[in-house]
């Protein structure tokens, strides 16, 4: 092939040296990235400077650009994937998922309809059946791949709202506790319904929601007229790893003819392991399940998964059938995933599932999900060694969160503290810690469920932060040596 640059296209040769410039690059990362920093998040002037200008007007050397990449851009972000990286929900993904994504957009197979994706459609099909069966739920359930948690979430309020409440919310009440993660009620709004359509019931001393308190407040909303609805309930939440009492919220919800959503888009697949099994039991009971495997199932972004016990529902949610689709209506068959979800043009979203657990298999994710359960564990010994801290949740689900106690500390010193612990983890860039709110107080948080972690990683980084808090705690108490 020659080069023709009004054709967008470069020749054989030039797609070759491209090609493999980029997968040099993509190898020297995974392969030097332990020894590197956590990435860098760079100020706005920097990145001004560094990436304003116009745009383009004549065409530019494709290898000169992927170095301008590798210097100017991906230095400038957080690396997700790091061993060392234990802020929000890292996204520990593999090479192999990446390859799958490469070959995805490079034939840019589109995923909407079983006329241009059938072998695309078939392989989401069985991928979603792998999850299915490993979630627990029956035959009938099934599902599609989405771009995430946020939007597994939003498909599976919308079938919700669609089987119980046939797409009118009004008067309609969903219950959901103080831990549910933010995208549930940013997806409700999307769907129509007011704030105070939604109880959000205070968490237990444990961070789950309380049954007894959620059954006063369904009793009390029947009195009152209203119409509850849907039960939204955690299998893993972000800030502890917390599981809602899933058995008991499935009995509960059938019998009061409730629609059961259950957010394991961070939790769900610890199912694989032992432990995992034992604090997600009753996940398979739930109506409609969110999973984003771009997180525990080491994929690379974005992957998320909606399974519906009645998997009949999406279609019957989601379908419309403009006349320039006609050709694509073939029958059920035929599956049309763009007409299961809320997007049309999709792209091939299972590829790396599969590849993933075609290469690596099953056995090997669920030793590596283990592997991270057992490494909150230990920093949580680590942290309780250390003497600085006291553990406010305990390791569960690979998470485990920490409050300063330093002798001398008063709480509110310690309160402001933890920011600047995180802003001075950060800046030494060996590891990334982040903070969150657990009953109005700032904690720390480790999610430790990079399988790339080593036992060294945490003890190091515990080492570090109890250092940086002894440091910083000293410099609070001595305003004449500020850090
Ligand atoms: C429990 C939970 N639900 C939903 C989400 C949203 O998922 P996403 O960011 O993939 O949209 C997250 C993300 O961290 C999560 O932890």
């Amino acid at each position: 092939m020659d080069t023709d640059p009004d054709r967008l296209q470069l020749s054989t040769e030039e797609m070759r040296r491209l090609g493999y410039a980029v997968v040099d690059a993509l190898v020297a990362h995974e392969e030097g990235l332990a020894d590197g920093p956590v990435g860098r998040r760079a100020p706005r002037e920097a990145l001004e400077l560094l990436l304003r200008e116009p745009v383009p007007e004549a065409p530019g050397d494709p290898l000169a650009m992927i170095e301008r990449i590798g210097r100017d851009v991906l230095p400038n972000t957080l690396h997700v994937n790091h061993p060392r990286f234990f802020a929000f929900v890292p996204s520990p993904g593999n090479f192999v998922s990446a390859m799958a994504d490469a070959l995805a957009a490079g034939f840019n197979v589109f995923a909407g309809t079983w006329f241009a994706g059938s072998a695309a459609a078939q392989v989401e099909l069985v991928v979603v059946d792998w999850l299915r069966q490993i979630c627990g739920l029956p035959e009938n359930a099934g599902g599609l791949m989405v771009s995430g948690g946020s939007m597994a979430n939003l498909t599976a309020l919308a079938a919700a709202r669609h089987a119980r409440l046939d797409d009118r919310s009004e008067g309609a009440i969903v219950y959901l506790s103080d831990q549910t993660h933010s995208s549930v009620a940013r997806s409700l709004a999307v769907l129509g319904f007011a704030p105070e359509q939604v109880r959000m019931l205070a968490s237990d001393a444990d961070f789950r929601l309380p049954l007894d308190s959620l059954a006063a407040a369904i009793a009390a909303d029947r009195e009152a007229g209203f119409r509850p609805f849907c039960v939204v309930a955690n299998a893993g939440t972000t800030n502890t790893g917390a599981v809602d009492p899933l058995a008991g919220l499935a009995t509960f919800c059938r019998a009061q003819g409730l629609w059961l959503h259950v957010d394991g888009a961070y939790g769900a697949p610890a199912i694989l392991t032992e432990q995992g099994k034992a604090a997600l039991a009753g996940l398979g009971e739930a109506d409609s399940l969110s999973l984003d495997p771009h997180k525990w199932l080491f994929q690379t972004f974005e992957s998320g998964c909606v399974l519906l016990r009645d998997r009949g529902l999406l279609l019957e949610t989601f379908q419309v059938m403009p006349e320039y689709l006609r050709d694509t209506e073939r029958g059920l068959e035929e599956v049309n995933f763009g007409n299961h979800g809320i997007q049309l043009t999709r792209s091939f979203r299972a590829l790396k599932l599969w590849l993933s657990l075609q290469v690596f298999g099953l056995a090997a994710f669920r030793n590596a999900i283990a592997r991270g359960i057992a490494l909150a564990e230990l920093a949580e010994r680590a942290l309780r060694r250390s003497g600085g801290w006291i553990i406010v949740t305990p390791a569960q689900l690979a998470v485990v969160t920490f409050r300063c106690a330093l002798p001398g500390l008063g709480e509110t010193d310690a309160d402001a503290l933890h920011a600047r612990i995180v802003e001075a983890t950060m800046a030494e860039g060996f590891a990334l810690v982040t903070s969150t709110m657990l009953d109005g107080r700032p904690v720390l948080r480790l999610c430790t469920i990079n399988p790339r972690t080593t036992d060294e990683d945490i003890e190091e980084t515990v080492r570090r932060l109890t250092e940086t808090a002894r440091r910083l705690a000293r410099s609070s108490n001595d305003p004449a040596h500020p850090e």
